[in-house]
């Protein structure tokens, strides 16, 4: 039973109250510019092309609202949780108040898989087009610096077979380090660490050169579209997966990473002015303005350009190419906004993981050291510094594709229990002052709950192989280190295991 000890509602709030250590610096606007800045990156900039080419044609605008649904549900349940419990740790935090230790251990330990690797996943995604936009300027990175040495594709065949997945598919790449993906590492570590409200600012600048540069796209995009290239809108399937409705169903699960990051909002709690009223404002405010971005950018993108010819890695550079002569200056600025855009993602994802890593130590689930802040910085500084190392590794040495995928599936199983979470804690702890709630839940978590398993059934069994061993990895740690320093078993104050 010890393993479903539950933290109860009523403590969590009264330790948010009590737990001035971090500073309370983030007003609404910061909230949703940080929720912004994680979700518009790579998934824009790299993804679309390739799904719309291999799997969607121009119905990749469907593929984004169903995507964007199944966020908006994990979205609002995520508000109420954020309105409920305004304290740093989100998913991870929620679910010990509502599934018990394992479960929050579980889900805190999976977390790592969506902020730690999302940075360190984006990282060499910025250092390719860094590399690329220093190179218009005749400024040349040795190509063995700017790369990871190893490449690894699982063999076709692999399945569930978890020595093939793991030891098979490694190539030598010739590169030795991929030294640019470290040094924005680094110097966003360093920005964390000097505080919370500095770092909001640099988020808040280069996310407004991210949205200035996409809104710019829209507006040359919409004087030049041409309806015929929309036509088919759903192109026949050719084949399991590929275009047809199924097409649009495996496209949505793909670009789903392009959804990412409103949930990192929600790790800011307890650095939130008013975190009752604004979580909500940060959270669902900028999923709506990114979604309606990403279905403006997914439509203008296949009307300028037939979406056979958007199978590379940036698709928003051979749209503008299809324009003509003269449209480099724009080609440069998108350059510069999926740098600032790229930039503004490992900000946000690096400065989650750190939240999460302090709450669970905070909890005595991780030793002590990840929950010391800084006398004068105010922020959780030895839990970013060594976030910011983990990702320096990861970044510099392994290959981008080998990542990403476990973060979709590491954020879907974290939206998949914080829908299951409220609609527990509906029944578990009605009367609970809950400044946001979400409508009709007995409809959106259910739905939510749906949604988000049935994109995570639709990823390939090596992504599910290593999320197993990454979980089983965390249960080690877990029965080795956290259940005997539980602060919760020591304090004996639990809530009862038992629906009330
Ligand atoms: N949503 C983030 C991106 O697309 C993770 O880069």
């Amino acid at each position: 039973m010890s393993l479903l000890r539950r933290k109860r509602v009523e403590d969590l709030q009264a330790e948010a109250l009590a737990d001035q250590s971090l500073h309370r610096a983030l007003g609404p606007m910061n909230l949703v510019f940080l929720g912004i800045g994680a979700i518009i990156g790579a998934g824009i900039f790299v993804l679309t092309g390739k799904a719309a080419a291999n799997y969607a044609g121009p119905a990749i605008v469907i593929s984004f609202v169903l995507a964007g649904l199944a966020c908006a549900f994990a979205g609002l349940c995520y508000a109420e949780f954020a309105s409920m419990i305004p304290i740093s740790g989100s998913a991870y935090t929620y679910s010990y108040a509502t599934m018990g230790e394992l479960l929050a251990w579980i889900i805190g330990w999976d977390l790592i898989l969506e902020y730690l690797f999302a940075a360190s996943t984006v990282a060499s995604g910025w250092s390719e087009y860094m590399v690329s936009f220093l190179a218009d300027f005749g400024v040349h990175i040795p190509p063995q610096w700017c790369a990871a040495p190893w490449n690894h594709v699982v063999p076709a065949d692999a399945g569930w077979n978890l020595w093939r997945v793991f030891t098979e598919g490694w190539t030598r790449t010739g590169a030795i380090l991929n030294v640019p993906a470290m040094v924005i590492v680094g110097v966003i570590t360093i920005l964390l660490v000097l505080g919370i409200k500095e770092s909001a600012a640099f988020n808040n600048l280069i996310v407004a050169v991210k949205v200035g540069v996409i809104l710019m796209f829209l507006a040359v995009g919409v004087a030049h579209l041409n309806p015929e290239n929309w036509t088919p809108f759903i192109p026949p399937s050719e084949g399991p997966g590929k275009f047809g409705w199924e097409g649009v169903f495996r496209a949505a699960g793909v670009i789903f990473f392009a959804y990412i990051g409103f949930d990192a909002v929600s790790t800011a709690a307890q650095e939130a002015k008013r975190p009752q009223r604004d979580m909500p404002i940060g959270i669902l405010g900028s999923l709506f303005i990114c979604t309606l971005l990403y279905i403006g950018v997914a439509g203008v993108l296949t009307g300028i350009v037939k979406y056979d010819r958007l199978d590379v890695g940036a698709p928003v550079a051979v749209a503008i190419d299809s324009l003509g002569p003269g449209w480099d200056w724009l080609k440069t600025c998108i350059k510069v906004g999926a740098i600032a855009g790229l930039s503004s993602v490992i900000l946000v994802m690096m400065m989650g993981q750190p939240r999460i890593f302090y709450a669970m130590a905070r909890d005595g689930l991780l030793p002590p050291i990840f929950a010391r802040v800084h006398p004068r910085f105010r922020t959780p500084y030895w839990a970013t510094i060594l976030t910011g190392l983990c990702a320096m590794l990861l970044a510099g040495l392994l290959p981008i594709g080998l990542l990403g995928e476990l973060v979709s599936i590491g954020t879907l199983l974290a939206f998949v229990i914080v829908c299951g979470g409220v609609f527990a804690l509906r029944f578990t702890d009605p009367h609970i002052p809950r400044p946001f709630r979400v409508p009709a839940f007995w409809l959106v978590c259910p739905l939510g709950v749906i949604f988000c398993g049935w994109l995570m059934i639709s990823l390939p069994p090596d992504t599910w192989a290593r999320l197993l061993v990454w979980m089983g990895l965390g249960l080690c740690v877990y029965f080795l280190y956290g259940r005997r320093h539980s602060r919760l078993a020591q304090s004996g104050k639990e809530a009862s295991p038992q629906l009330r």
